[in-house]
């Protein structure tokens, strides 16, 4: 099979693909765009050399470990310290102090952020950083609990450890990594008093238990696997699980769309930040 050559993969391949990730890991391809399935399908057929879909599926079904790597590619894991960095300019500078006021308004007891497909842990710990560097004084007051959330066990254990290359780290400001990462041979291992600020979680965000009360919720570079109805669930679910001052961060190339835009206020257009509507704030 020529490198470059478009794969042909069969609706039937597809189903047969559909319900050996159900069946081995429960997982619904279903949810994922069509487009975007088939190029990651066709990335393992080419990398396993097999010859045509159909093979694929055969030894998708018989080796476990495919199913896994299969996964992997379906769910890309691409993310950086600060992605974006002027997103996190504005939860630094506006949003985060924001909440804290609130937070002494209502007599919180806690704050709580997540970070919803947070990869490797580049996500949550980047406002742990912010947290630790620049809210100390107001953490001792109300402590903030950061939940790391991604449907991918694998890549929540290398989260948990915490251990990064300099191209995860490229937006990092200079001086976050001369104080809280350790040098590892070519790697940087961020901090354990960091680590501790981030609790990491498997979940699904197409399954209701995810979903847990929370002030700021981060889901970045997610939506944009997923084809339009299941955006909208996951939209719809956001805006329930938010507290009435709560505040959600999308993706720079993501945005609402439709009905699910009267679920939100838009709070920043440019880096994506939207808020509960006025009637639901109270
Ligand atoms: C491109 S990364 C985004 C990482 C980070 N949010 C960022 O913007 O840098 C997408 C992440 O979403 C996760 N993901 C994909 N499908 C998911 C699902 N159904 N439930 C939870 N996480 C999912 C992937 O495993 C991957 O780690």
């Amino acid at each position: 099979m020529g490198e470059h050559l478009p794969l042909e993969i069969s609706e039937e391949e597809i189903s047969l693909i559909r319900r050996t990730l159900m069946d081995a890991r429960g997982f619904n391809l279903d949810a994922y765009k069509d487009n975007c399935v088939r190029r990651r399908i066709a990335i393992r057929i080419r990398a396993t050399h097999c010859q045509s879909a159909r093979e694929y599926c055969t030894l998708l079904h018989t080796h476990p470990g495919e199913v896994d790597l299969l996964l992997k590619v379906l769910t890309i894991h691409v993310s950086q310290f600060f992605r974006n960095f002027s997103t996190f300019e504005k939860l630094h500078q506006e949003i985060i102090p924001y909440l804290f006021t609130i937070a002494r308004q209502e007599n919180l007891s806690e704050l709580k952020f997540c970070s919803l497909g947070c990869a490797g842990g580049e996500e949550p710990y980047s406002l742990a950083l912010i947290l630790a560097d620049h809210f100390a004084r107001d953490m001792e007051r109300v402590p903030v609990v950061i939940e790391g959330i991604d449907v991918d066990g694998a890549i929540l254990e290398a989260a948990r450890h915490g251990e990064y290359t300099p191209e995860r780290l490229v937006e990092l400001p200079p001086h976050y990594l001369r104080r809280y990462f350790t040098p590892q041979g070519g790697h940087h291992l961020l901090l354990p008093s960091i680590r501790e600020m981030v609790r990491f979680r498997q979940g699904n965000i197409f399954h209701d238990d995810v979903y847990q009360r929370c002030d700021l919720l981060l889901c970045r570079n997610v939506l944009i696997y997923f084809a339009r109805e299941q955006q909208d669930k996951v939209i719809a679910n956001i805006s329930r699980a938010l507290t009435p001052w709560g505040v959600m961060v999308l993706g720079k190339s993501e945005t609402i769309l439709g009905e699910s835009r009267s679920l939100f206020q838009t709070v920043c257009p440019v880096e994506r930040i939207y808020r509960l509507p006025a009637h639901v704030r109270g």
